[in-house]
């Protein structure tokens, strides 16, 4: 992302049926140092959007077969396309028009005949929010492989995430968490280990007991994963989930110590799913046990105060047999 809106760039694509529309917009744009697509109808708009995947669109309202509307309701119902800003540029000032425009999705709309100054004005800041949306989805993805790659590292596999993502946004349904913890707790299923990146495979691999220095290395890794994390903004209710799913409910855990309702709900979900899962999977240290055997020993556990007695009694009262 550029600091200096003159240095922004971009590329822009142009819907409109009139040539002569498409020129003069075309015109402009270039000038102001955008590079710039055109496509004369809605079909070929969806084709360019889908192979040269522009940083905006300019998009014409009135086009024989498929009008802009429908062109805007198919990009903005695409996982892929829907982030991309459209303004319609139109004739059009009817209100009716307006609010159609608004429920098909479209982010801003231009007046014909249109001022200049305002063309550029709502081009550089719709083309702001586009790039910094960019910079943060790159940024998710890239802690997300970084996570994945830990996965390897540590002889889990991706099927382990899965089923920490999966049961643990179920515990969290049985709370009625609202929607931005459960979207934390199916995240936290992948990220909540990625702190293990800063441990060193000889500790993470080891057959056998860790050493008491080992194992204080090993206790790193949530504050690890925090830090990597804690910059970005979409992920800020995964910390939680990063940095405290080794604590215990009577707090013996780390690394802050925490006790009872001061460690986070997601935290507390995600621990239990996570220690299940580690009991029924094979590990270089301890073999696969059973659905009855991992239970009782959470039961053990959750006696002696580790964990949440509500969130166990919810986990147990999940269909397991897939886990
Ligand atoms: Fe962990």
């Amino acid at each position: 992302m550029a600091d200096n809106d003159e240095q922004t760039g971009g590329l822009i694509l142009v819907v409109d049926d009139q040539p002569l529309n498409v020129e003069l917009l075309e015109a402009d744009l270039i000038e102001h140092g955008y590079d710039v697509l055109s496509a004369y109808d809605g079909k070929s708009a969806l084709e360019k959007v889908a192979s040269d995947r522009p940083d905006l669109i300019l998009l014409d309202v009135m086009m024989p077969e498929m009008d802009g509307f429908e062109v805007c309701r198919r990009l903005k119902s695409d996982p892929e396309t829907m982030l991309v800003p459209i303004v319609m540029v139109t004739a059009l000032s009817e209100k009716a028009d307006r609010i159609k425009g608004i429920e098909a999705g479209v982010d801003d709309f231009l007046t014909k005949p249109y001022d200049r100054q305002e063309l550029q004005a709502r081009v550089r800041s719709l083309l702001r929010v586009k790039f910094y949306t960019d910079e943060l989805e790159r940024a998710e993805t890239v802690i997300s492989s970084l996570a994945i790659s830990v996965e390897a590292k540590d002889s889990y596999t991706e099927s382990h995430c899965r089923r920490l993502s999966y049961y643990s946004v179920q515990v969290g349904r049985m709370f009625n968490l609202p929607h931005e913890q459960l979207r934390a707790l199916r995240l936290g299923g992948t990220l909540h280990d990625v702190g293990k990146i800063g441990i060193p495979d000889a500790i993470l691999n080891k057959k056998g007991k860790l050493t008491p220095e080992e194992f204080d290395t090993m206790r790193q890794h949530p504050m690890i994963g925090y830090n990597i994390c804690k910059p970005l903004r979409s992920l800020r209710y995964v910390l939680p989930i990063i940095r405290h799913h080794h604590e215990r409910f009577d707090g013996s855990g780390y690394p802050d110590g925490l006790a009872g309702e001061d460690i986070e709900l997601t935290a507390r979900i995600l621990t239990v799913v996570d220690v299940y899962d580690a009991l029924r999977t094979e590990r270089p240290y301890k073999p696969a046990f059973d659905k009855e055997k991992s239970l009782a020993i959470l039961d053990e556990e959750m006696k002696k105060g580790w964990y949440d007695p509500e969130v166990l009694d919810k986990f147990r009262s999940l269909e397991l047999e897939n886990i």
